[in-house]
């Protein structure tokens, strides 16, 4: 038996007072303001268990986290097509690089690096009535929480500095794969980005990823193929040109965010998520990849 609530603990003081953290994401002014010593962990086990230690109910940016969700809710509405529109290979390259999209025709290379989360959000605007609030409502139910919301301040702030995510946009409706205004599709983007969570919250957010599509109110919101497949794109594309270390280090899907979040999870045992805002240069949360592996080591539950 796995006395997890000391295996978190163990792992906070093992790294809370550690030097070298990263940096902050810098590059949306709105983020540099956040505190680098915020540090939280939160463990659900499959049957709803919960473990926490540190910053674990603060709020964080979810950032890129986001596109997995959207991915999921996008997927049963949109299940053969969207296929068509973006691939599933790892892109080996950072999350914002531009050059495979123009080599390959405007088909981003997965659904989780800009280009791709872009495809998706298109796919969004075009099928939501209300893209915004359905999208947050959505979040909101899958995690049983309908305090979640956007932070309008870091939809701003983004938006100001989005010059890359413009571009993406630009290149993508010049290749025919954005059906909606680019303005309309960023506005999305940008709101999808800026939500919200505590690391509890996270942890609850992804529960349907390791529970075969059914939510922790045991609410199917995909069908086992569907999560199976999303849980191989976290596992091959979720840290972008890190994925592979990601995967050798800590053996689980998982998806971060420059806000300095991850959370990962292993299907049928439990989800966990860490908060560490400083970055690495590949823009994963530094201590979040240390802690994971530290978790996988020591309780020997990884994929592999
Ligand atoms: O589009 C961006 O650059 C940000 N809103 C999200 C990037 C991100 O979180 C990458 N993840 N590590």
């Amino acid at each position: 038996m796995i006395d997890y609530q000391n295996v978190i603990d163990t792992i906070h003081s093992n790294l809370k007072d550690e030097v070298n953290r990263g940096l902050v994401a810098s590059y949306i002014p709105e983020l540099a303001n956040i505190d680098v010593q915020n540090f939280g962990i939160h463990l659900r086990l499959i049957n709803g268990e919960t473990f926490a230690t540190g910053d674990w109910n603060k709020k964080l940016s979810i950032q890129s986290i986001s596109k997995v969700l959207t991915l999921a809710m996008a997927l049963p509405m949109y299940p053969k097509n969207l296929w068509q529109r973006v691939d599933v290979e790892p892109s080996g390259n950072p999350f914002n690089h531009l050059s495979l999209l123009e080599l390959e025709n405007g088909i981003p290379r997965n659904p989780l690096i800009n280009a791709g989360a872009l495809v998706i959000a298109d796919i969004l605007v075009t099928l939501l009535e209300n893209p915004k609030e359905d999208f947050l409502n959505y979040v909101r139910s899958v995690v049983d929480d309908p305090t979640i919301a956007f932070n309008e301040d870091v939809a701003n702030s983004e938006r100001m500095t989005g010059y890359n995510n413009y571009a993406a946009a630009n290149l993508l409706k010049a290749y025919g794969n954005l059906r909606n205004d680019v303005d309309d599709v960023l506005d999305f983007y940008f709101h999808q980005c800026a939500i919200e969570m505590t690391c509890e919250q996270l942890s609850k957010a992804f529960f349907m990823f390791a529970n075969h599509g059914s939510c922790c109110l045991q609410k199917r919101h995909l069908s086992e193929s569907q999560a199976k497949r999303i849980n191989a794109i976290m596992l091959t594309c979720g840290f972008y040109d890190e994925a592979g270390e990601f995967a050798f280090e800590v053996g689980l899907p998982g998806k971060s965010g420059v806000g300095g979040g991850i959370v990962a999870l292993l299907p049928n045992h439990y989800t966990i998520s860490v908060w560490s805002p400083g970055l690495n240069m590949q823009g994963n949360s530094l201590l979040g990849m240390r802690a994971l592996e530290q978790f996988t080591s020591m309780t020997r539950l990884s994929i592999f």
